[in-house]
């Protein structure tokens, strides 16, 4: 069982299974699909994702008999089941009766039918059909005992996140009145004074289509708004007919990892649990980084409360330009990954590998060679072991450490016509987690409105735009004694993207005790030295910026070029800044300041195994040790670990060191 605050509760322990689109597949091959998932230890299936077309083959036609039959046949079997809307590809029927329903991009280009996502969201023809297709499935299943969960649509804003038609440019005028009021309160905003961009009223204003210049970087930036909206508005839909009909079952949809269109905090408000999609690339050495700061987010979004990995590729996926194969030993080892960061299921795209269509050459739990194949002897192997972790389930975890992840900073940060175009918030973030990853420091991602009081450090790796309350909140924590760590290019424009006046970085210029005369973006390839006090040298990539102190003390100071004796990274108290972009050299300044603020690291653990602890509502407590190496490494436990047992190898003999092999995984409980 998980805990109480909305995991899937009907089906106890971890959860294992994957896509389950069994419409692909002629109806002998149900029968042998039901069987085959017991021997795996499935325990749910997402079901139906992509089966508009099937449930309801004509406008006034519906087929519910053979997804009544699979209910029965699941349910019988032990098999829970995610129900999903189906409402991401609408059939073809639909698109051809109302053509004005398919998406158009900024170049005015309609996208096709023959793919999949092919939606405006601001249609109230989709809108109406998917809400029809929602409540009649609702209507059908809402009490259904196999139905554990409610998977609304799939990956909103995957392929399409905006959509031009004059149906959304009419949506984005009333999203825009309901903000501004009046069409001069949007002028202000937009600053139409420049370039003569004065409207006289909303009907004069449409969404930023493709244009000869710049387009209005306001307008840029509160269309991202709008677009995450519309779409939000598309769920919320949905979900108010399975609240009313299907209460108590809990329902989610898909996230993509840090996915750049969406404001995840405003729509993991309206989830009952989080869930996401992870599909971390086996050619990039770095891929377990990026994952467990994905991970780290899915048990932020919902304020530490345990996530559903609801896909990932048991191998190979089939759409980058090369598809590297998971090596033996990866795939356990990346979904205990996610179940170390706060997943309580671990599933997967798919089950049964597709024979035809676009994802035919995507890996999955049944390989296209059956069940007499190293996929398929993993599945069985992994779901025996996923079993063993079902104390793991509903565990929480804590962090001294919180990153600011705001989304309307990343949009406005990467807006065009900046100083360099080089700064993107996902390649300014990276290096700073990775430090902490590296640290074995356990952290948090916070949106900018949250309470800091509970962190010794909070961290905000760039925040170009910057709301005045959210710099007097930053600044009272700093004041309060908390360790705030500002990065390069911030407090630079307020929510309309107006520059703050007066020296950057304005709102927080007390705070932090310094102002920013000008920046100095650096060219590819360009490198500036710069030293710390105690004579360690680094260098800034990307960006450095000239640097005034105002009440803060240097902490590095640059060596050379224009900007040489100009500070790098200053302190003043406990809000430190650093004026640069170091790249992965970060590690150095951050370790500085985690150890200032005396925060400690989950386990001293080696270079390449990553360490997590996940504590139970019982009061169960588990350390995740997993080894990302493929070498074996010796472990040292803390005292309080030396005897506990291992979950996942019951014959191990605990000791004050534990031995993990290549790419090996201990869960030790206590
Ligand atoms: C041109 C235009 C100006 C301004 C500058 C900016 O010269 O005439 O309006 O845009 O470029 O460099
Ligand atoms: C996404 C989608 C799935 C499938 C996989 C393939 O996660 O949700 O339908 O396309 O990608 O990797």
């Amino acid at each position: 069982m998980t805990d109480a605050t909305g995991t899937v509760t009907r089906v106890p322990g971890l959860l294992y299974g994957g896509d389950y689109n069994p419409e692909q597949w002629p109806e002998e091959v149900w029968a042998e699909d039901v069987k085959l998932m017991r021997e795996a230890g499935v325990t749910m299936v997402t079901l139906g994702v992509f089966a508009w077309a099937r449930i309801q083959p004509g406008p006034e036609e519906w087929d519910f008999g053979w997804l009544d039959g699979l209910l029965e046949q699941l349910h019988a079997h032990g098999v829970a089941v995610d129900l999903a809307t189906a409402t991401a590809s609408p059939p073809a029927w639909l698109v051809r009766s109302h053509p004005e329903l398919l998406p158009v991009t900024a170049d005015g280009v309609r996208l096709e039918f023959g793919s999949r996502q092919h939606y405006c969201p601001s249609s109230p023809v989709y809108r109406a059909a998917a809400v029809r297709l929602a409540r009649a499935l609702a209507e059908r299943y809402g009490k259904h005992p196999a139905v554990a969960l409610w998977h609304v649509h799939n990956e909103y804003g995957d392929h399409v996140t905006e959509c031009f038609c004059a149906e959304s440019a009419a949506h984005f005028r009333r999203w825009l009145g309901e903000r501004y009021g009046g069409i001069e309160a949007l002028n202000s905003a937009w600053g139409t004074g420049f370039w003569s961009q004065h409207y006289r009223s909303l009907g004069e204003v449409e969404p930023p289509r493709t244009a000869p210049g710049p387009v209005n970087p306001t307008q840029a930036l509160d269309w991202r708004r709008f677009c995450s909206d519309a779409l939000l508005e598309c769920y919320r839909a949905e979900k108010a007919v399975l609240d009313e009909l299907a209460p108590g079952t809990p329902v989610t949809t898909n996230f993509m990892s840090m996915f750049k269109a969406l404001d995840y905090w405003a729509w993991a408000a309206e989830e009952d649990v989080v869930s996401d999609d992870a599909y971390p690339d086996p050619a990039d050495p770095d891929a377990h980084v990026h994952a467990a700061m994905n991970y780290d987010l899915m048990r932020s979004l919902k304020g530490g409360a345990p996530w559903l990995l609801l896909e990932q590729a048991p191998s190979a996926v089939s759409w980058r330009p090369v598809n590297v194969p998971k090596r033996p030993g990866l795939q356990r080892l990346w979904s205990l990954q996610a179940v170390a960061r706060g997943a309580d299921a671990v599933m997967y795209f798919q089950w049964r590998a597709s024979r035809a269509g676009a994802e035919k050459h995507h890996s999955a739990l049944l390989p296209h060679r059956g069940t007499d194949s190293r996929g398929w002897r993993e599945t069985v192997r992994f779901g025996a072991e996923l079993r063993r972790l079902a104390p793991v389930a509903g565990g929480r975890s804590t962090a001294q450490v919180a990153i600011v992840l705001d989304w309307e900073n990343w949009w406005a940060l990467e807006l065009e016509d900046h100083p360099s175009a080089r700064m993107r918030w996902l390649d300014l973030l990276r290096p700073w987690y990775a430090a902490l990853h590296r640290s074995g420091t356990a952290v948090d991602f916070v949106p900018p409105t949250a309470e800091l009081d509970g962190y010794r450090v909070v961290l905000a790796p760039n925040l170009y735009l910057l709301r005045e309350r959210t710099a007097q909140r930053l600044a009272g924590y700093a004041a309060g004694g908390g360790h705030l760590v500002c990065g390069p290019f911030s407090g630079v424009v307020d929510e309309h993207d107006h520059i703050h006046l007066g020296g950057y970085p304005a709102p927080l210029r007390e705070t932090l005790g310094v102002v920013v005369d000008e920046f100095w973006p650096l060219p590819e390839g360009a490198a500036t030295r710069l030293s710390l006090a105690d004579g360690r040298q680094l260098s800034a990539t990307r960006w450095t910026e000239w640097l005034e102190p105002h009440g803060a003390e240097a902490v590095a100071r640059y060596d050379e070029g224009p900007l040489a004796g100009l500070p790098a990274v200053t302190r003043r108290g406990t809000a430190w800044y650093l004026g640069c972009d170091l790249g992965p050299q970060v590690a150095v300044v951050l370790g500085e300041i985690l150890r200032t603020a005396g925060v400690t690291p989950v386990l001293a653990a080696p270079e390449g195994v990553e360490a997590t602890v996940r504590r139970s509502p019982g009061g169960a407590e588990h350390l995740f040790l997993l080894n990302h190496t493929d070498r074996p490494i010796v472990v040292t436990l803390p005292a309080e670990w030396t005897t506990a047992n291992d979950l996942l190898a019951p014959d191990r003999v605990p000791g004050p060191a534990l031995t993990l092999g290549p790419l090996d995984v201990a869960v030790l409980h206590r």
